[in-house]
């Protein structure tokens, strides 16, 4: 196993995207191992899947009192404790500080359902649909990029991909199909990540965006 890249992955909710990526090592598709899974909800059903997948997992709620700082202070010795990688936020409904992301630079990475410059922040998903509902957007799309700062959903392109609505869609279908385009994306994105390189990945994710 020493070969394989060790990622970090960071989950406040279901984890499905979490579940995509143990999937895809399992499977042999991705040269990676997830080495631990943190949580900032004890109740998070991720926790449940790292268990399963037998990965360490770690809960690590904000306690009353604490500063941001403080928190990503004690959040960046837990994870540099297990040597990552890659440190992936996977649904991580936490913004993080510079105090923890000048620990991993260049190394944290984000998962966000919707196209760079669109929809930063929470529910993003139900935003996209209502304005394509108005006329105000043809399509939206999924996409994961780089955090070097404290910016909201908005660090360097890693790769994206758009998804169309489409006529007969619910709120819930289209729902669906963007987490299914997420799930794809970032296992495609880590694997770019380990066999091509940051810059590499960088570059290939510029060209595309130009095309799409
Ligand atoms: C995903 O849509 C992710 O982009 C967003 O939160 C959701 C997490 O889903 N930030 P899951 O916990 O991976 O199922």
């Amino acid at each position: 196993m020493s070969d394989v890249a060790r990622l970090v992955v960071l989950i406040s909710g279901s984890g499905s995207n979490l579940q995509a990526i143990l999937d895809a090592c399992q499977q042999g598709s991705l040269p990676a191992q997830v080495v631990a899974v943190i949580s900032n909800k004890a109740e998070a059903y991720g926790l449940q899947r790292a268990n399963n997948a037998a990965v360490p997992s770690v809960i690590f709620p904000v306690h009353k009192n604490q500063t941001r700082a403080e928190y990503d202070r004690q959040l960046a010795r837990i994870v540099s404790a297990f040597k990552p990688d890659w440190v992936i936020l996977a649904g991580w409904m936490r913004l993080l500080t510079n105090t923890f992301l000048s620990r991993f630079p260049n190394h944290v990475i984000n998962l966000h359902p919707a196209l760079p410059g669109a929809f930063p922040g929470t529910h993003s998903i139900e935003r996209a649909y209502k304005a394509w509902q108005s006329e105000k957007i043809p399509h939206t799309g999924v996409m994961v990029h780089l955090v070097p700062d404290e910016g909201v959903d908005n660090g360097p392109l890693l790769n994206m991909r758009i998804v169309h609505m489409r006529d007969e869609d619910t709120l819930d279908t289209f729902e669906e199909r963007m987490h299914e385009a997420e799930h794809e994306l970032l296992v495609e994105t880590i694997n770019s990540l380990i066999v091509h390189g940051l810059e590499r990945t960088m570059h290939n994710a510029k060209s595309n965006s130009f095309r799409s």
